[in-house]
């Protein structure tokens, strides 16, 4: 059966080449390895049962490869998928439409699961548990609810953080995997499995310094690429070697480290304001124009990780790494 994604939005340019990017299945897939083990077990043991999967979350910052890993387990599972996200769901009966629309064992991938409205969220919970929902037929006097039955399908939802989550929702995914940053070495085989993807020319080196400066995201690492491979072809030959990954990303304000202007601004806000912290998440992403959630979950993870700021009851505090990477003396 041939396999479609149902979408009805309106698809720009650089998401159509992302998506062109996006492997179909688990083989092509590069890194998250105990993601990966795991779900090949399930989507085995599923199919062998001939079995719909259980419903499976994935959390983590944005980039890392929820929506590709939901399109490789509907390709792999031989279903449909239908897309959609939870701002795009406004009121019960949509979700109810779509739960009813689906098919045996389709895919239903819900992004940014933690924004529906708890009208809608609260359909998902005999749909999850027994596949059934009631919806309300006519008004006043002779309104009446009537149960439905639905094919038994997986809902796959996607979210930057589980704690975002109402404990109800969370508690009926059967499967829930973290995604995590890509080493440097898992980036490089994505850059230069895009580069054949797309037909760029580019050497070990470029790929190397490309993915030791795309912030450990693959989705950043293919945009780098597409930008890269333009300085390439206007200013070079085409070809992408060290040094012109190099004069490319110093141009795109990547740095060295791989941190781009936000990353640079939020250090520099705590320590040239806030004399390097602790200074609360909300006070920080005030100073910085942000919305405090899209600091915490978008950019902090990262800095966090690779050690650039320390978390603490506090606040956020700088490390010697932030004030190296700006050029600004530490003092203890
Ligand atoms: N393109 C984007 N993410 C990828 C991944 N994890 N593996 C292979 N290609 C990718």
């Amino acid at each position: 059966m041939e396999k479609r994604v149902i979408s009805t939005e309106i698809i720009p340019e650089d998401t159509k080449i992302e998506n062109s990017l996006r492997p179909l299945n688990l083989e092509d897939y590069i890194g998250q390895e105990k993601v990966k083990r795991n779900l090949k077990v399930y989507i085995e043991a599923a199919k062998e049962r001939g079995d719909s999967l259980d419903h499976v979350l994935f959390y983590g910052p944005p980039g890392l490869g929820k929506t590709t890993l939901a399109g490789i387990i509907a390709n792999e599972m031989g279903v449909n998928i239908k897309v959609t996200s939870g701002p795009a769901i406004e009121k019960p009966g949509e979700m109810a439409a779509i739960l009813n629309n689906l098919a045996e064992g389709d895919i239903l991938f819900v992004d940014e699961i933690h924004r529906l409205n708890r009208q809608v969220e609260e359909v998902l919970y005999p749909a999850m548990e027994d596949y059934e929902i009631d919806i309300m037929v006519g008004k006043g006097a002779t309104a009446r609810s009537i149960r439905l039955e639905l094919p038994h399908f997986t809902l796959v939802g996607a979210t930057t953080r589980a704690g975002l989550l109402s404990a109800p929702l969370r508690d009926r995914f059967g499967v829930v995997n973290h995604l995590e940053f890509y080493n440097v070495d898992e980036l490089k085989k994505i850059v230069i499995r895009s580069s054949s993807v797309l037909n760029v020319d580019i050497d070990e080196e470029g790929a190397y310094e490309l993915a030791r400066r795309s912030r450990g995201t693959p989705r950043l690492a293919n945009r780098l690429l597409k930008r890269v491979r333009d300085f390439a072809q206007v200013k070079y030959d085409g070809h992408i070697t060290k040094d012109v990954a190099d004069y490319a990303l110093n141009l795109l304000d990547v740095d060295r480290e791989g941190l781009d202007r936000n990353d640079r601004l939020i250090l520099s806000t705590i320590i040239e304001k806030f004399g390097g912290g602790p200074v609360g998440i909300d006070t920080l992403a005030a100073s910085i124009g942000e919305d405090s959630g899209t600091l915490e979950d978008v950019y902090e993870p990262y800095l966090i990780q690779n050690g650039y700021i320390n978390r603490t009851p506090r606040g956020r505090v700088a490390t010697k790494l932030a004030y190296d990477n700006l050029g600004i003396e530490f003092q203890e």
